[in-house]
């Protein structure tokens, strides 16, 4: 028996479901973690604003000025946990082989055996959370179930918004013997008697687990982000992308859009980019006000389940129910739909605190605040910035927002079985070699040009930032299987379908000599996703190079830009030179995954070594 939790009048220890599997498992994880009381999750407002109450009241999370920020709240993180940790996630799938070279693997029962021992008596002196949460909407057929248990009452609402939560869930789970995926979670640092707590519980030492065939997925040591909150990529996108290639389908690191023409025609796109690329930007796009009548609409900014639908085409929904953005650069300029998005009822973690109850980062207004309080709660000045480089908001801060707040959300977002897709779009950023856009000749050498993706490092994970990393459709650290295998499950996939949707290649971030971008990006993009429409509907033209379809000037709608062509040609410029590099580099990733890898690969690359 667990004691009596009282929280916002309920009695929350009892549970909030009939499934005797799903209560003996949380019985059995509470027996081992050792938490004080039991807290099932309804989801419901009052016990959002209790669990805010109690958590301003630990000091974990600051209430803002509510005139001006309604609903948020604010959270400094450890020093030490501020991103996902990839050498510290592992894909312990039975045998070595089937998690792939570009995964860390552990022995299963290894595994197992080593988790045992750090959850054991984990959470002493915590609650434990039982949080169901749903990958789409509620009930949806594409949608899918898990359920955490964490100690962590951050996780929950940040959670409350990404995901659907609470008694709709437990009522879903109820229905029938639904498959659920069980999701543990501590921070790893259980309290002793009397023993007061800090704002943000952690531990140095992290290990973020999934294990394939049983679905299962164990989270120690952290409370940040992807390694915590983890329906978005421990599930959404680890563990479905093994449900997905035994299904038949697709969970993929993808926004997805709707591009809406004057006349009301609607055209879908899915487009995968390396984490911190201007997912979201893009994703929420503006057109210039000069394309009259043209509008964007946002289905999703970071995941993508896509499947195909009756009518042989590939359809896609967005598991999320909010967006986890990346803060720092995110202004009224580069991306007005998030800003109005984030403006209420957001979680904002490692921004700076501006005297007035505010958030601030930098990016967000020209003149930063005269002063504030940094990311680690100590004093910052521009000035101190100047003479130190101190930042003050941390480059991977984030806020939590729901999609619903999103002015430019689709009406769509939501539909059960999801939105036609008509193109992908691969990206990364690139300084050099590759042209703002091209197409792929069909899909197979689509593919090819997702597999070899390439994109210089950012903040997003742990690690050095700046050089090229080979990142196959932007999801080298989110595959949870053998890369090899799933470039093959992606050239399967065409098998299944009547239409395939168009592949393209955009890279927003080349540079001249002197290394300036030579395109302005953001709401400019609009010109390159209306070539792409028309591309994939047929209607627009294009020159054959060796690496694909590509515009010409004129094929491009420059109105109310005054774009030179010698830049759109420098933007474009096809360098045999830095291909041959180019071809180097995809050698280095089909060597790693040589014994998996599909002979389309080797056939695609010595059509383009021919072509060069
Ligand atoms: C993200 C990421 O947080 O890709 O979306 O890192
Ligand atoms: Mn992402």
């Amino acid at each position: 028996m667990t004691k009596p939790n009282i929280v916002a009048g309920r009695d929350v220890s009892l549970p909030l479901c009939q499934n005797t599997h799903l209560i003996r498992w949380v019985e059995k994880m509470a027996q081992l973690a050792k938490p004080d009381s039991i807290h099932w999750v309804d989801g419901s407002e009052a016990e959002r604003d209790a669990l805010y109450e109690q958590m301003v009241a630990a000091g974990t999370l600051i209430r803002l000025n509510q005139e001006k920020w309604p609903g948020c709240y604010y959270a400094r993180s450890d020093a030490g946990d501020v991103a996902r940790v990839e050498d510290r996630t592992f894909i312990c799938s039975l045998s070595r082989d089937a998690a792939g070279p570009t995964n860390n693997w552990v022995e299963p029962f290894q595994m197992r055996r080593k988790l045992k021992s750090l959850f054991s008596g984990a959470m002493r002196g915590r609650t434990m959370y039982v949080l169901p949460f749903s990958m789409g909407p509620v009930g949806g057929p594409m949608s899918r179930i898990g359920v955490q248990l964490t100690d962590s009452p951050y996780v929950v609402v940040n959670m409350r918004i990404m995901a659907r939560i609470g008694a709709a869930v437990f009522k879903e789970i109820d229905k029938d013997e639904k498959r659920v995926v069980p999701c543990m979670h501590t921070v790893g640092m259980p309290l002793a008697p009397g023993q007061k707590d800090v704002p943000w519980p952690c531990n140095e030492e992290k290990y973020i687990v999934h294990f394939p065939e049983s679905r299962e997925i164990w989270s120690y040591g952290s409370g940040y982000g992807g390694n915590a909150l983890l329906g978005k990529k421990c599930f959404a996108l680890r563990i479905a992308s093994n449900i997905a290639r035994d299904e038949g389908w697709m969970a993929e690191h993808m926004l997805i859009v709707g591009v809406e023409d004057p006349q009301g025609e609607k055209t879908y796109i899915a487009a995968a980019f390396p984490s911190a690329c201007g997912k979201t930007n893009l994703a929420m796009l503006i057109p210039p006000r000069t394309f009259d009548g043209w509008k964007v609409w946002t289905v999703g900014d970071d995941i993508a389940w896509i499947k195909p639908g009756p009518g042989g085409r590939l359809h896609a929904i967005n598991p999320e129910a909010g967006f986890f953005g990346v803060a720092p650069g995110t202004s009224a300029a580069t991306n007005p739909n998030a800003m109005a998005t984030l403006a209420r009822n957001t979680i904002f973690t490692n921004t700076a605190l501006t005297p007035d109850g505010g958030v601030w980062w930098e990016g967000m207004t020209k003149e930063p605040p005269a002063e504030c309080l940094d990311w680690r709660g100590r004093r910052w000045t521009p000035e101190i910035a100047r003479e130190t480089g101190a930042r003050a908001s941390h480059p991977n801060a984030r806020f939590t927002s729901p999609a619903s707040q999103c002015p430019s959300i689709d009406p769509d977002w939501e539909k059960p079985e999801g939105v036609p897709i008509s193109a992908i779009v691969f990206g990364g950023r690139r300084a050099a070699t590759m042209p703002l856009v091209f197409q792929a000749f069909n899909w197979t050498s689509g593919v090819y040009i997702g597999a070899t993706m390439g994109s210089e490092t950012t903040a997003a994970a742990g690690g050095q930032v700046g050089t090229v990393r080979r990142d196959p459709m932007a999801m080298l650290p989110f595959c949870g299987y053998h890369l090899g295998d799933y470039l093959r499950h992606w050239l399967k996939m065409q098998r299944s379908l009547r239409e395939t949707p168009r592949i393209f290649h955009v890279n927003w971030f080349r540079k001249d000599d002197a290394g300036r971008f030579l395109w302005p990006g953001f709401g400019e993009n609009m010109r390159i996703l209306k070539w792409i429409v028309d591309r994939a509907r047929g209607r627009a033209l294009a020159n054959e190079s060796p690496i694909g379809w590509t515009p010409s000037y004129e094929s491009i709608d420059w109105r109310g830009l005054d774009f030179p062509r010698e830049t759109f040609e420098e933007l474009q410029r096809f360098d045999r030179h830095a291909w041959r590099a180019e071809i180097i580099g995809h050698e280095e990733l089909f060597i790693d995954l040589h014994d998996h890898l599909p002979p389309e690969m080797i056939y695609e690359r010595e059509l383009l070594i021919c072509r060069l």
